[in-house]
């Protein structure tokens, strides 16, 4: 085991690729799953990884997390945006021309402002949810990441170097009836970034509103430090996991599960399914909850107090005898 590791780690050395290139999800090859990144990136096995299960029993309140401000998600950016499949994720640059205005969010407790860098997802299969971060222990369908960097920082590399170096807005999804017709230019570009290293310019652009659940929602959010999701895992994260989710039909994301695809492995081609990192140890990190976000005030019981009715009951039902 040691001695792969070490090979793998003198690999990426002699190939001088980003640590990216070996991982993998279960679907694709357990030998090189979540269970195994940290053999090979130690950030991976870190304290603060994400993602996380949010307990709403064990979030705590902070008023002043209010509405964050979302500058330029109201506009249809002017340039084009490319689609692509990155052979984990399928993933719209946001990054524009240099020089042309960049969509931002900032508030909400956050205490910088980040410009949007780019939004992919994370799915299950067709029986499967596949969202990252759980609520309460349950998984939904789908996630959505939109990746910003603090404008403090020139380059991602140097957002590396720090704890608020990334702010990141998670979104889940729910099965609805009808079809969210805002993810059509999305999901009709999937079948032009089936394969690894395609991409499409999309037919049309459109505001990153559209995308999300109405803005009267937006107040409703979890927040806490943590990692990115996939190697390097590096700990630089503010996340804002949202409560409401964003409704898309049963063929929608079943769009996703049948039309891309997982990096060829010589001449067999795996459908992309379960691109998700389970949920890490939360250890010594609080989650927050936003001044409108749902908490579940009642502590959970512990087992003792919950029995001791009961046994009462026994007892009385015992000593009262047949009636
Ligand atoms: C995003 O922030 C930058 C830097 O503060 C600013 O120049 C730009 O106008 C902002 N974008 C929008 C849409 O407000
Ligand atoms: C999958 O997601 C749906 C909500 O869309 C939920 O009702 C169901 O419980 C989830 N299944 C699991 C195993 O978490
Ligand atoms: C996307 O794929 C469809 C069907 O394969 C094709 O007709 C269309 O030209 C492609 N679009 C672009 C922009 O490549
Ligand atoms: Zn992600």
């Amino acid at each position: 085991m040691q001695r792969r590791a070490l090979a793998l780690i003198a690999l990426q050395l002699l190939l001088c690729a980003a640590p990216g290139d070996l991982w993998c999800y279960d679907s694709q090859d357990p030998k090189c799953g979540p269970g195994h990144w940290k053999d090979f990136v130690k950030a991976c096995g870190g304290d603060s990884q994400s993602p996380i299960n949010i307990d709403r029993h064990r979030v705590q309140r902070d008023r002043n997390l209010g509405d964050i401000v979302f500058e330029g998600y109201d506009q249809a950016p002017p340039g084009k945006w490319r689609l692509m499949n990155d052979g984990h994720t399928v993933m719209m640059s946001l990054e524009g021309e240099s020089g042309s205005e960049h969509i931002n969010i900032t508030s909400g407790g956050l205490l910088d402002r980040y410009r949007a860098l780019q939004f992919h997802f994370h799915w299950g299969n067709l029986k499967e949810n596949g969202s990252e971060h759980t609520i309460d222990g349950q998984q939904f369908p789908m996630e959505l990441h939109l990746v910003h960097m603090n404008y403090k920082y020139k380059t991602i590399s140097e957002a590396k170097g720090h704890p608020n170096g990334l702010a990141v807005l998670g979104f889940f999804f729910k099965v609805s009836d009808a079809d969210n017709s805002n993810y059509n230019t999305i999901v009709a570009g999937l079948k032009n970034v089936s394969r690894e290293g395609d991409f499409v310019d999309l037919a049309s652009t459109f505001c990153l509103n559209n995308l999300l659940p109405s803005v009267a929602q937006l107040s409703k959010y979890y927040r806490y430090k943590g990692s990115l999701t996939t190697p390097d895992c590096a700990e630089i994260v503010v996340w804002t996991v949202f409560e409401e989710p964003i409704p898309i039909s049963q063929s929608q994301l079943n769009t996703f599960v049948n039309t891309v695809h997982f990096p060829a492995t010589g001449t067999s081609l795996k459908k992309m399914t379960n691109n998700f990192r389970p949920p890490q140890p939360l250890k010594n990190r609080k989650v927050y909850a936003s001044k409108d976000a749902t908490i579940s005030h009642s502590a959970k019981p512990s087992a003792s107090l919950l029995l001791f009715p009961l046994l009462l009951a026994l007892l009385i039902d015992q000593f009262s005898g047949p009636s």
